[in-house]
């Protein structure tokens, strides 16, 4: 006799919900700087040993995290923003846990926090440099490209959000439930 259990036994956990938010707290801080290292430097060897730069004492930190009975437990997307200059803001260091990406537009709500904090803060611009790989994801959530640069050797493409697609709105947090794949039905 089938169960349900037949087919969840060898899928690993995935969490359904996810918080992103602004990183204000020490853990939270550390696991934003352990997945930048985790993505930038382990996984894409774009930098060795440590990814952070001067950009770091300035910019605001956004994490999200997994939630285990509603309570954050593992720090799985980053992203920052920064004021390069007046009305000129900036993001970077996108990244979301292997484990967790194309799950729960995790990613996507992350642009969504960097881009609306930046335009609540005063942004008239917002603009990031941007993996080639990744230039048709941003392409799907409203950025152009404003021409193509290289940087650490890398093909990037210098992006620009368009903000009347991420209105201000003046929330430090949102939350997101993955959608659940369908159980069998028992027989
Ligand atoms: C790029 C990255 C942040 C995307 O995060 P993610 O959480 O997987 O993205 P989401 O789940 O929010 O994706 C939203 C949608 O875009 C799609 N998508 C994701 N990555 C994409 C890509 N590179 N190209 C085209 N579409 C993409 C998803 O399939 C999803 O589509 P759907 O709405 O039809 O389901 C993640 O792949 C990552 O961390 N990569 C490694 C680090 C990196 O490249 N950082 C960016 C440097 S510019």
């Amino acid at each position: 006799m089938s169960t349900f259990l037949d087919d969840v036994a060898d899928r690993p956990f995935i969490p359904t919900e996810y918080v992103v938010r602004l990183a204000r707290t020490p853990w939270e801080r550390a696991g934003y700087h352990a997945l930048r290292r985790d993505v930038f430097c382990t996984e894409q060897k774009v930098f060795i040993n440590d990814d952070r730069d001067a950009i770091d004492q300035v910019a605001i930190p956004i994490i999200a995290a997994c939630c285990m009975a509603g309570i954050p437990d593992r720090i799985v997307g980053a992203v920052r923003i920064h004021q390069a200059e007046p009305g000129l803001w900036r993001g970077s260091r996108l990244a979301v846990h292997a484990e967790h990406r194309k799950l729960g537009r995790i990613g996507a709500e992350l642009i969504r926090m960097a881009v609306s904090t930046a335009h609540g803060l005063g942004a008239t611009r917002f603009l990031a440099q941007v993996q080639e790989q990744n230039v048709l994801f941003f392409r799907r959530l409203h950025w152009k490209s404003l021409g193509s640069v290289i940087l650490h050797g890398l093909l990037h493409h210098d992006m620009q959000a368009d903000l009347s697609r991420y209105p201000a709105h003046g929330q430090d947090q949102t939350w997101l439930l993955r959608p659940q794949p369908r159980i069998r039905q028992v027989a």
